[in-house]
């Protein structure tokens, strides 16, 4: 029997999780189907709860329905419960479980593909917003110096900061943009949603240390941060590797198989 799998969002149309867990299964000859499901806005819950009565057996989540994703799971795994989101969902009658695995998807394309560590450097994270807050905790896993996060609204800067610390106190600063600190950073994620609207961010040349690796979570095109970071030095990347990378660790969540990335991050780019 086929075991059926689906990626809820809104929009859906322009997702690449369908054709990279059908990469994933082929790679790994696991039976499974794999559908992009638009969702209204105001009916995600209903939505999963339909998939679980025709046997669905889990679901990503993309925008705008990880929060709530993760307020319907009855059970967190811990990356999931700290980033307050959840993009994974292992469903059967009795139980919603939430995953988050964005976090784990960045800090892997960062170190193993594009083979940089993150251990003893001094990161950047620009932004307060979901994207940040899932992946806060796993870039801090890997031993940095320090993160500075840097948001538009401190308050909410502060708010996330504050919110990891409780678990325990971490060298993760808050800082609005007017106050980062004048220092270069070895790593600079952008994690704020600047590239879908074609905004520069208020921050200065001097931030790019010697060999920076300036890292955009969106992916498609050229945004005005990678464009910024390619002028100042930087080397630059997008998000398709890390998308890849989250969509891995939910194939191996839902599977127990870890499938190769590389190709299928060489095959998206061809397109
Ligand atoms: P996501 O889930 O993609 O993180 P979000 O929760 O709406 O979406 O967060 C968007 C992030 O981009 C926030 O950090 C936001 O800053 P504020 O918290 O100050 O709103 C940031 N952002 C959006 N537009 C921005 C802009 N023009 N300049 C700087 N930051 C911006």
């Amino acid at each position: 029997m086929t075991d059926k799998y689906a990626v809820i969002g809104n929009p859906i149309a322009h997702s690449k999780s369908p054709q990279i867990h059908a990469a994933f299964a082929k790679q790994t000859n696991q039976d499974i189907s794999y559908k992009p499901i638009l969702a209204p806005l105001d009916g995600f819950e209903i939505t999963v709860h339909r998939l679980i009565d025709e046997g669905y057996k889990g679901v990503n989540v993309t925008l705008p329905f990880k929060l709530q994703a993760f307020l319907l799971s009855n059970s967190l795994s811990d990356l999931a419960k700290v980033a307050r989101a959840a993009n994974t969902l292992t469903l059967n009658r009795k139980n919603i479980q939430g995953h988050n695995t964005d976090g784990v998807g960045l800090v892997n394309d960062i170190t193993q593909n594009l083979g940089i560590a993150l251990q003893g450097k001094r990161v950047l994270l620009l932004g307060a917003g979901g994207a940040a807050q899932g992946v806060l905790l796993p870039l801090w896993s890997q031993n940095p110096i320090y993160i500075i996060v840097a948001n538009r609204n401190v308050d909410k800067a502060v708010e996330m900061v504050n919110g990891v610390q409780q678990q325990k106190p971490l060298p993760i600063h808050a800082y609005a943009f007017s106050d980062i600190p004048n220092e270069e950073f070895d790593i600079i994620i952008n994690a704020t949603s600047t590239g879908i609207t074609d905004t520069a961010l208020p921050i200065p040349n001097s931030i790019f240390a010697k060999n920076c690796l300036a890292y955009e979570m969106m992916y498609g095109r050229e945004t005005p941060f990678m464009a910024q970071a390619r002028a100042a030095g930087a080397q630059v990347a997008d998000g398709l590797g890390m998308l890849v990378e989250q969509a891995a660790e939910s194939f191996y969540v839902w599977r127990g198989v870890r499938p190769q990335t590389a190709p299928v991050i060489a095959m998206l780019r061809t397109y």
